[in-house]
């Protein structure tokens, strides 16, 4: 094995008792992350966590980390919030625009509850209407059926970078070009993304976009990054106020922050934002993004092309695709093949609708944990 990924392995444990398939649900956890985080647990039980020193620390690597994720991201650091997910972004977004009662939202059925949820949300409770694209079994086409269902009324698409169901990577750069020729905001969950592919906002020219901590570049849970337009920001009000949303504030009123720092909000654990720090630096100095990139669609191609040859197994993952592959197998439920995939050691997941089993390809996976996927599939 090449020396680079040898010794990148050797700072995840996990890879050590399983064939890890799954980073889509959360990565492994690198030695240098845990010890970042126990690291700061320390100081907080020796010295407390009164007085200006711990929110001094708290504010440094919030900074740090607006740094980091901006860098990743493309976009200025006064752009970037630090949440406490993925979900916290599509959140934050979808319940703050000035929805008046017969608005819509137009969103997808390839959608992850965490995006799907804050829609069904602001329809309880702004009474918004919600227009469901029908792009499961043509995504690339996905742009032209958003298209037919934009009126007068939309003021939001909400869409995933990359289905959790599929694997299917979407052409939002198109949509927000149609989008933005209506006036129309985009939202994108970049949470199977953001750090699986290159991503660069202004590229794609999207107005929001959500990603996790925990998945693609092997962070802590309970944090992640809303990226927001400078230039769209002013249309969200602040769902949440807490005293990291607002410039300043008295007894008549607040001033929330003109940028994305409004999106954050009151005291949050330090150990998990020292944590991402630590990941976002080692993905960032030691794994090398491109790098990262280039092995995630190797191993993705790899795995596509090996399961798809196999008699009874049907291949979901169109091969515009990022890191996620999904597939069904003859006369296994997937729950079924997903049990035995487990007891051979094997880490996968199921997906709904249309069903199938789901794995992602780490930039830490092997070619020969490839192959053993694929054997254990033909098993089956
Ligand atoms: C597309 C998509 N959106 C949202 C989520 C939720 O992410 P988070 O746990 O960061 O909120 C996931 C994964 O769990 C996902 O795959």
């Amino acid at each position: 094995m090449d020396e680079k990924l040898t010794s990148l392995r050797e700072q995840l444990p996990a890879l050590h008792t399983q064939v890890y398939l799954n980073t889509g649900t959360s990565g492994p956890m690198p030695h240098r992350v845990h010890n970042a985080m126990l690291r700061e647990l320390e100081r907080q039980l020796a010295h407390g966590r009164t007085g200006m020193p711990h929110f001094t620390e708290m504010g440094r690597l919030k900074e740090q980390l607006r740094g980091h994720l901006s860098s990743m991201l493309g976009c200025a650091p006064s752009e970037i919030a630090v949440t406490g997910s993925s979900t916290d972004g599509m959140n934050l977004i979808s319940l703050g625009l000035n929805w008046q009662p017969g608005d819509e939202a137009i969103t997808t059925n390839l959608e992850h509850a965490g995006g799907l949820l804050p829609l069904f949300a602001a329809r309880e409770r702004f009474g918004i209407t919600i227009k469901m694209a029908d792009i499961a079994a043509r995504p690339e086409a996905a742009a032209d059926v958003i298209r037919k269902l934009i009126t007068p009324r939309t003021k939001l698409i909400s869409i995933s970078h990359v289905s959790f169901i599929t694997g299917a990577l979407l052409p939002v750069r198109e949509i927000c070009e149609i989008a933005h020729k209506h006036g129309v905001l985009v939202l994108v969950d970049g949470a199977q993304s953001f750090a699986a592919i290159d991503v660069n906002v202004k590229e794609l020219g999207c107005d929001f976009y959500a990603g996790p901590g925990q998945k693609w570049v092997c962070g802590p849970e309970g944090v992640g990054v809303l990226y927001a337009s400078q230039d769209a920001v002013n249309q969200v009000s602040v769902t949440f106020a807490a005293h990291f949303t607002v410039d300043r504030y008295n007894a008549g009123g607040m001033l929330p922050h003109p940028d994305a720092r409004r999106f954050e909000q009151g005291t949050v654990q330090t150990a998990v934002l020292a944590g991402y720090d630590e990941a976002l630096r080692w993905f960032r100095e030691d794994v090398g993004p491109a790098w990262a990139y280039g092995r995630i669609r190797e191993l993705a191609h790899h795995a596509r092309k090996g399961l798809a040859k196999l008699p009874g197994v049907r291949v979901l993952t169109p091969a515009d695709a990022a890191g996620l592959i999904t597939f069904q197998v003859a006369g296994k439920t997937p729950d079924a093949a997903c049990t035995t995939l487990t007891e051979q050691g094997i880490s996968a997941r199921t997906v709904p609708q249309p069903g199938g089993l789901r794995i992602a390809t780490g930039f830490y996976n092997t070619e020969a944990e490839i192959d053993r996927l694929i054997e254990a599939v033909a098993g089956l």
